[in-house]
């Protein structure tokens, strides 16, 4: 069994489509969440991690600056066992020092293709620029925002698509079931 935390920030709709496939969809036997983290204490998601009894945590990160911050995580996470940090909507950058010592073992999505847009907003980018359709890009975290190897991408459909409300309804669909399928895969190979 492949043991993962999940990162996030907010919503959390992303980590409760892959804590449903751990339950009960194609997770199911494959990997097991061991925390929900979050860089913000009051994440909505947080709520929703915990009624499906995952244990949670965050740590603020009020008046530290990144290394500061990413030091007291990873001794944080030093008192886990798990094989993946897997970020689904973590809005913090990661320091150079969390991803080497984490190295091939975060994994990101990104709601656009990571060769034509990183960082935020990138359903704003996709509907501004009258897109036919988007990519999203499941891919591993180096050094870099968004510039990591991809791992698999899956496009969407954007044809007719005339409000950002459309667009983000149509990707995140994508999202919460293509993200789990590739963590499937990836999972699956190490087994
Ligand atoms: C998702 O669309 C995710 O792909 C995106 O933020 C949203 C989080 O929603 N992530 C990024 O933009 C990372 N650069 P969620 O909290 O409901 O999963």
């Amino acid at each position: 069994m492949t043991k993962i935390i999940i990162f996030i920030s907010g919503r959390g709709s992303n980590m409760e489509a892959i804590l449903k496939e751990t339950k009960n969809g194609i997770l199911k036997g494959i990997a097991e969440t061991v925390l929900v983290f979050s860089d913000k204490e009051d994440a909505k998601g947080l709520q929703t991690a915990k009624d499906f009894g995952i244990k949670t945590t965050s740590i603020t990160a009020k008046g530290k600056n990144r290394n500061v911050f990413d030091n007291e995580l990873i001794e944080l996470l030093s008192h886990y066992k798990f094989d993946f940090i897997i970020l689904a909507g973590y809005m913090r950058i990661l320091s150079e020092i969390f991803v080497r010592t984490y190295k091939n073992k975060i994994i990101n999505i990104h709601p656009a293709d990571t060769n034509l847009h990183q960082g935020l907003h990138a359903y704003e980018w996709a509907f501004e620029n009258k897109m036919q359709a988007t990519k999203i890009t499941v891919h591993f975290v180096n050094e870099g925002v968004d510039t990591g190897k991809i791992i698999a991408q899956q496009e969407v459909d954007l044809r007719g698509a005339e409000t950002l409300e459309e667009v983000e309804k149509r990707g995140l669909a994508v999202e919460h079931k293509f993200y789990s399928e590739v963590l499937s895969e990836v999972f699956g190979v190490r087994s």
